[in-house]
C-alpha cells in the first residue's frame, strides 16, 4: 500500500503533490518523492523516511512546473533508500512513473530488459515499468502505457508523465485505488479520496482494468482495450478523518474489511497451483531436507499467529516444532542442535523482545527467518530470510490484518517446505493450495456477515467475563479471539484448550456466563461439543463458531457465527474474523477508543 499524487494545471504543481502526500500518510510512509515537469525538463526530487525529509530537501529549491506526481511509499520490494523511491524513470530521464500495488512478473521482465541493454538502479519492481513504457513510446503516452501494462501482470495503480507530453496524466488500476478529482482547468488524481479534499469535492473512481488520460480541462476513461467509458463524477461528502478510514469509522473497522484484498496480496505471484515461491527467501543446499526443528517465537497477536504455525509445520512438515513467547524465551537456555529453522513474527519488525530471541537462536546456529510487515524492519536486517507479509500499513494498535497476513505466509512457507522435503504428496499440497487460492472470495463472504455478528456483540456488552474455547487450530484462533476482545473492549477474557476447561476454570461458568467456542476441526469435533455441553449444563451462553454446513452444532449452542467451510487446516483465516468483529462491536457498544486503547502502543519496542 502507498500513496499517489498527481496534478495538472495552471498553478504549480510541487505545494500540491506534497499537501496531497500528506494527507496520503496513513498509506504508507518510509519514503517519498516528487517528479515535476516545466515542459521541458523533469525534476525528480527524493527522500528516504517520512514526508518531513522530503519536503526539507524541496523546501527551498521548489521544481518549478504545472504538472507532477508524488508518491509515499510502504515498501514492498526494496528497502526504503532514496534509490528505491519513487517516481521513478527510464534511462533517458524523460519519463517518470510512481506505483502502488505489486508487479508479478517483474524478474522475468528485469531480465528481459537488462539482457536488452537496460540499467536497472533500484531493487522495485515499479521501475521496469518505466523501461516498458519509454520502450513503448511513439508520440502517444496512452498508447504506450497501453503496450507496457499488457506484458505486466499483478495489482497495482500507477501513472505515467513524459517530458514529450507536459500537459498529459495516465494512470491505470488494477485493482489497487485510483481516484482522479475534476478541478476548475485543473485536475488531481490519487490512491484515496482524502488528498482531493482539499481541492474538489467531484471524483471519478476508477474501477479494475481502466485506465485514464488527464489534460487541465479534459478526462478520458476507457477500458485496457481502447473502449471508452462514460463515468458521471460523484459528489464526496465526507470529511478528511473519515476519507482517511475510508468511509469507515475506525481504522479497525476498515483494517478487518481489507483482508480479503491482504489474503489476496499475500499470495500474488507466490502461488502458482501447489508451488511456492517466496522472493526473499533462499535455502541453503541440503537445508530443508535436514532441517529437524522449527523455533516458532513472537509476542501478542503475532505470538497467536505462531500456534498457528506449529500446528501446520508439524502438521505438513512433520518437523517437531516449538512456538514460544520471544519474552520468554530470550531469558531461557534453549538447546539448538544443527539443522534448526527459527521463525521470528512480528507485524512491525521492531518488537525488542521479539528481536532479541530471535538473535539468541540465530546466535546458537539456528537459520532466522523473519516474516514481517514491515520492508527493511530491524528484524530484516538480522535475518536470512525474509517473508513480507505485505498487509500495508496498520494504523490501529489491535492487529487484524497483520495477523492474517502473518498466517497465509506461514501456509506458503509450510506448503514450500513440505514441497520440498518431500513431506506432502502432490495431491495433498494441490488441494491445500488450491483451498489457499479461495480464500480471497470466502473472507468476502465472511464479511458479508457483519450485521450478525453485531447482534450477537450487544449481547455481550455488558458482561464481565467471557471465555473462549477451542482444541488444535482451533484453539489457536480462540487464543487470537480473546486478546481482541480484552486489548479494545477492557473486558476479562480467557481462551483455553476445550479439554481444559473441566480442570478449574468450569468453576466459573454460571448462568449466563459467554462461551465462545470455535469448533471447525473434524478430529476433534465431538470432543469439543463434549465440552461445549458442560458449559451448556452449567447455564453458559454458547457462541458458536462453526462452518456453514454443520447443523449438529445448532443443539449445543445459543448462538452462531458461520463461516464457509474449506479444509480444516486453513480454518483460522476465515474463523479469526468474525471473532475480530466481534470485539470490534463490543467495544463500539462500550462507546471505548477503538484504535487507540488505553496503556498500549502498536509497537512494543522496549523490554
Ligand atoms: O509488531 P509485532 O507483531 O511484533 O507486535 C507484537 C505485539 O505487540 C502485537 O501483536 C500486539 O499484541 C497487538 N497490539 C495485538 O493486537
Amino acid at each position: 500500500m502507498c500513496g499517489i499524487m498527481g496534478y495538472v494545471g495552471p498553478r504549480q504543481a510541487s505545494p500540491i503533490l506534497l499537501q496531497g502526500l500528506r494527507r496520503l500518510e496513513y498509506r504508507g510512509y518510509d519514503s517519498a518523492g516528487i517528479a515535476v515537469s516545466d515542459g521541458g525538463n523533469m525534476t525528480i526530487l527524493k527522500a528516504a523516511g517520512k514526508l518531513d525529509q522530503l519536503e526539507a530537501v524541496v523546501a527551498g529549491a521548489e521544481p518549478p512546473g504545472n504538472l507532477g506526481i508524488g508518491h509515499t511509499r510502504w515498501a514492498t520490494h526494496g528497502p526504503p533508500t532514496d534509490l528505491n523511491a519513487h517516481p521513478h524513470t527510464d534511462s533517458t530521464d524523460e519519463f517518470a512513473v510512481v506505483h502502488n500495488g505489486i508487479i508479478e512478473n517483474f524478474h522475468q521482465l528485469k531480465e528481459e530488459l537488462m539482457a536488452a541493454g537496460k540499467t536497472m538502479v533500484s531493487d522495485t519492481d515499479t521501475e521496469v515499468l518505466v523501461h516498458l513504457i519509454s520502450d513503448e513510446y511513439e508520440g502517444d503516452l496512452a498508447a504506450a502505457v497501453r503496450k507496457a501494462v499488457a506484458r505486466a501482470t499483478g495489482a497495482y495503480a500507477l501513472v505515467a508523465v513524459t517530458v514529450h507530453e507536459p500537459d498529459t496524466l495516465v494512470a491505470v488500476r488494477m485493482i489497487s485505488p485510483l481516484v482522479v478529482g475534476i478541478g476548475d482547468g485543473e485536475m488531481y488524481l490519487a490512491s484515496g479520496i482524502p488528498a482531493l479534499l482539499d481541492h474538489t469535492r467531484q471524483v471519478v473512481v476508477l474501477e479494475d482494468g481502466e485506465m485514464v488520460t488527464i489534460n487541465p480541462g479534459r478526462v478520458v476513461l476507457e477500458t485496457l482495450q481502447g473502449d471508452p467509458i462514460d463515468r458521471e463524477p460523484a459528489e464526496i461528502d465526507w470529511d478528511v478523518e473519515q476519507a482517511e478510514k475510508g468511509g469507515y469509522p475506525h481504522f479497525m473497522l476498515k483494517e478487518i474489511f481489507e483482508q480479503s484484498q491482504v489474503a489476496a496480496d499475500c499470495v500474488l505471484g507466490r502461488l502458482d497451483g501447489s508451488s511456492v515461491t517466496l522472493e526473499d527467501v533462499e535455502w541453503p543446499r541440503g537445508f530443508v531436507e535436514e532441517l529437524d526443528k522449527v523455533w516458532i517465537t513472537a509476542c501478542g497477536t503475532a505470538f497467536h499467529a505462531g500456534l498457528v504455525g506449529k500446528e501446520l509445520f508439524e502438521g505438513l512438515l512433520r518437523v517437531p516444532t516449538e512456538a514460544v513467547y520471544a519474552h520468554e524465551l530470550r531469558y531461557r537456555d534453549p538447546i539448538l542442535e544443527p539443522g534448526s529453522l527459527t521463525v521470528a513474527l512480528s507485524q512491525s519488525g521492531e518488537t525488542a523482545d521479539t528481536l532479541a530471541a530471535a538473535r539468541l537462536l540465530q546466535d546458537r546456529g539456528s537459520r532466522l527467518l523473519a516474516v514481517t510487515n514491515v520492508v527493511g524492519s530491524a528484524l530484516t536486517h538480522y535475518a536470512d530470510d525474509v517473508i513480507y507479509t505485505r498487509a500495508g500499513p496498520e494504523i490501529a494498535v489491535a492487529s487484524t490484518k497483520a495477523y492474517l497476513a502473518m498466517l497465509v505466509s506461514q501456509y506458503l512457507l509450510a506448503l514450500d517446505l513440505g514441497h520440498r522435503r518431500g513431506a506432502l504428496d502432490q495431491a495433498r499440497a494441490l488441494e491445500v493450495g488450491g483451498a489457499l487460492a479461495k480464500l480471497p472470495a470466502q473472507l468476502e463472504e465472511v464479511l458479508k456477515r457483519e450485521d450478525g455478528v453485531e447482534d450477537v456483540a450487544q449481547l455481550l456488552a455488558g458482561h464481565d467475563d467471557i471465555y473462549f474455547i477451542g482444541r488444535g487450530l482451533d484453539y489457536a484462533v480462540a487464543t487470537e479471539g480473546s486478546l481482541k476482545l480484552k486489548e479494545i473492549s477492557y473486558l476479562h477474557s480467557e481462551a483455553m484448550p476445550a479439554g481444559e476447561l473441566k480442570h478449574g476454570t468450569l468453576a466459573l461458568i454460571t448462568e449466563g456466563t459467554p462461551v465462545v467456542v470455535v469448533n471447525t476441526q473434524q478430529h476433534v469435533y465431538d470432543k469439543t461439543t463434549s465440552a461445549l455441553q458442560e458449559v451448556k449444563a452449567r447455564g453458559a451462553m454458547v457462541i458458536g463458531v462453526a462452518y456453514d454446513d454443520d447443523t449438529e452444532i445448532e443443539a449445543y449452542t445459543d448462538h452462531l457465527l458461520r463461516i464457509p467451510r474449506t479444509l480444516d487446516l486453513l480454518s483460522p483465516v476465515l474463523s479469526i474474523v468474525p471473532l475480530q468483529l466481534l470485539a470490534y462491536h463490543v467495544a463500539d457498544h462500550r462507546g471505548l477508543d477503538i484504535d487507540q486503547p488505553r496503556n498500549l502502543a502498536k509497537s512494543v519496542t522496549v523490554e
